[in-house]
């Protein structure tokens, strides 16, 4: 048989799904599994979007613009400038989702063998991203107890080389919830200038910031222009994943007409996708001020519930819907797949994603589990409850 290519075998399978079989196994024994591991939110997409994609009247369902098309691109001009970021429609390259502008922009700046400084733990993909553009991933901690901060500077100089093209931040983060502040990111803008180093910052999760905490965007930096791309998505704004419309943002022109060959080479972002992320622009406010609250409170029962188990904890995170809890476990990966193989209570369980996968340091994040709270509040203090009495039972326990 030929062989399969040596990257094909470094792809890392993703964490988050690599235990669904068990579930599925777990479900066919007639088990209820409260998921808690993946990031799809069970809020309903809005109307407005569905009902674009159904009013659909074209005879062709043609391919559009590399970059998107035009009407969508000037429309998100005005959400830009609604939130501060003031950008032109030539500046955006239209992607099937977020995954799709990461790949973009990491095939566009850095070379095979190119280094990118990631703060971790991080979101699991950007492991897969890197190894499909042959990039060599340089993490560096930041710690539970401090809320996951933004490392010492002086850490990130510590792993930067001759090698070292770029730094990824995700803001509000995918999986601690940490937020930058404005400080920290003037911080990470000084160092991005002083060693010549472009930003990739993933910033999906924008309108996802709790407690009155607003957003910065990297792109509301001074003096960044050429060094900055922005990651962005409808998937989880407008709860709306399998939409798959995200893009690439920079006023980079050199980045922007390089990215755009790679646009071209795939020929067009969706068509019904676009109709859809086009009419979500039409959104009223109302909806993200009912979805936040919503959040809000489910951030605050997993925040409680979690925190009253015995020996285990989880900082308040900012932003996002996710927090890294650590457990008096020995094994996070087997709890994970004993929580679905042998575990019940009254009949359910809970799937998390084990958290060593969100790290590129081996042998990080045993002891921790990173909990989506995408599920009703009912469902998230039943979660807790079945996830208090599996840490009561499980044979790993180390208390
Ligand atoms: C931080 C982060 N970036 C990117 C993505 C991928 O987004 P998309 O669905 O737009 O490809 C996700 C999805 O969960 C995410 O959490």
């Amino acid at each position: 048989m030929p062989e399969i290519s040596v990257k094909g075998r470094q792809m890392p399978e993703s964490p988050i799904r690599k235990l669904v079989p068990y579930a599925e196994a777990a479900k066919k024994r007639g088990r209820k599994v409260y998921h808690l591991n993946i990031g799809q939110p069970d809020i309903e997409t809005p109307e407005i979007m569905v009902n674009a994609v159904k009013n659909f009247t074209q005879k062709v369902v043609a391919y559009s613009h590399s970059a998107g098309n035009v009407s969508y691109r000037e429309k998100l001009t005005g959400y830009y400038k609604s939130i501060g970021i003031d950008i032109t429609a030539d500046q955006i390259i239209v992607a099937a989702g977020a995954s799709e502008a990461i790949l973009f922009a990491m095939q566009s700046t850095m070379d095979p063998g190119d280094e990118i400084i990631i703060p971790e733990p991080f979101y699991a993909n950007y492991n897969g991203f890197a190894v499909n553009s042959g990039v060599v991933v340089r993490p560096i901690p930041s710690f539970i107890h401090d809320g996951f901060a933004l490392p010492p500077i002086t850490e990130f100089e510590k792993v930067i080389t001759e090698k070292t093209k770029a730094i990824m931040i995700c803001n509000p983060n995918n999986p601690t919830g940490y937020l930058y502040s404005k400080e920290e990111l003037m911080v990470l803008r000084d160092l991005a200038l002083k060693y010549n180093l472009f930003i990739f910052a993933d910033e999906v999760y924008r309108e996802f910031c709790y407690d009155g905490h607003t957003h910065t965007s990297v792109m509301q930096l001074e003096g960044l222009e050429n060094h900055t791309i922005l990651i962005d998505s409808v998937s989880k704004r407008y709860s709306a994943c399998g939409v798959r419309i995200g893009c690439l943002i920079t006023r980079n022109k050199e980045v922007l007409a390089t990215a755009m060959k790679f646009a071209q080479a795939r020929l067009s972002p969706p068509s019904f996708g676009q109709v859809a992320a086009e009419a979500a622009l039409d959104v009223p406010l109302a909806y993200f001020e009912a979805v936040l609250k919503e959040y809000d409170a489910r951030r605050n029962v997993v925040y409680t519930d979690l925190n009253a188990i015995e020996g285990a904890f989880c900082p308040k995170p900012k932003g996002a819907f996710y927090v890294v809890a650590s457990l008096p476990i020995d094994n996070a990966d087997r709890f994970c797949r004993w929580l679905l193989e042998d575990f019940d209570y009254h009949g359910e369980t809970v799937m998390l994603a084990p958290a060593t996968g969100f790290y590129a340091t081996q042998g990080s994040g045993m002891n921790e589990v990173r909990i989506s709270y995408v599920l009703n509040v009912d469902d998230l203090h039943a979660s807790m409850k079945c996830l208090k009495e599996a840490l009561r039972v499980y044979p790993g326990r180390t208390l």
